[in-house]
């Protein structure tokens, strides 16, 4: 990456990758796109890295078997990495997750019946912890931090764009099935509020001002 030296300014501020801040020389798609998240292969990949990172797809599939193929493979992978059963809790259920996008109260037990857990433990740990989706989501889940640093830099008029240009209540998806908006407490970005995720990417000095384009983008994705 190269700051900028010459040519028209870049309009997008801090980057953010890494405490590197000011202009360069990037497209919005290298800002805004994937490049620096990168795409998880299917298996995983090493199974030290492979299963503990919630990853979230566009395409969820609430009907998909727990698990098969190359998920059955990762599964194998997260299994083989804790000294038992109940310590792989979590990464079984993020993989859950990535595959059908929410955790139903069916998951729950089937993650249960697969780690020959009691099924009140498990529904104990996912109902714990907020960042688990109990109910299905769209494509793209849009959460919104409207916490300190970003309260005060507009997070909640952040909020109120996202929900006037993907036509939604909060909580709610779109018709068309491509956008659920949700706030959500601190996305650990604080130094470039207002800081927003959308599915496994991060988008950092979002201003109401952003978010028309940043929807038109993610709908151009999808088709
Ligand atoms: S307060 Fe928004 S990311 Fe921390």
């Amino acid at each position: 990456m190269s700051q900028k030296t010459s040519g028209e300014p870049v309009p997008f501020r801090n980057p953010g990758w890494a405490g590197n801040t000011g202009e360069y020389e990037l497209t919005e798609e290298q800002v805004r796109g994937d490049d620096f998240v990168g795409e998880r292969p299917l298996d995983g990949g090493h199974p030290s890295v492979a299963p503990s990172y919630p990853y979230m797809k566009v395409e969820k599939d609430p009907e998909a078997p727990l698990f098969e193929g190359p998920y059955e493979e990762r599964f194998r992978k997260i299994l083989s990495r804790y000294p038992d059963p109940q310590a792989a809790l979590l990464p079984t259920l993020n993989l859950a997750e990535e595959l059908r996008g929410h955790i139903s109260a069916e998951t729950m037990d089937e993650v249960a019946r697969l780690l020959e857990l009691p099924d009140a433990y498990v529904r104990g740990v996912v109902t714990f912890y907020t960042m688990y989706n109990r109910r299905p989501v769209g494509r793209y889940l849009i959460q919104v931090c409207t916490n300190v640093s970003c309260n005060l830099c507009g997070g909640d008029e952040v909020l109120e764009a996202f929900l006037e240009h993907a036509g939604v209540g909060e909580g709610e998806t779109s018709d068309d099935g491509n956008f659920t908006v949700i706030e959500v407490e601190c996305l650990a970005a604080c130094g470039f509020p207002t800081a927003v995720q959308i599915n496994s990417r991060y988008y950092e000095n979002v201003t109401p001002q952003d978010v028309p384009r940043i929807l038109e983008r993610l709908k151009a994705e999808v088709g």
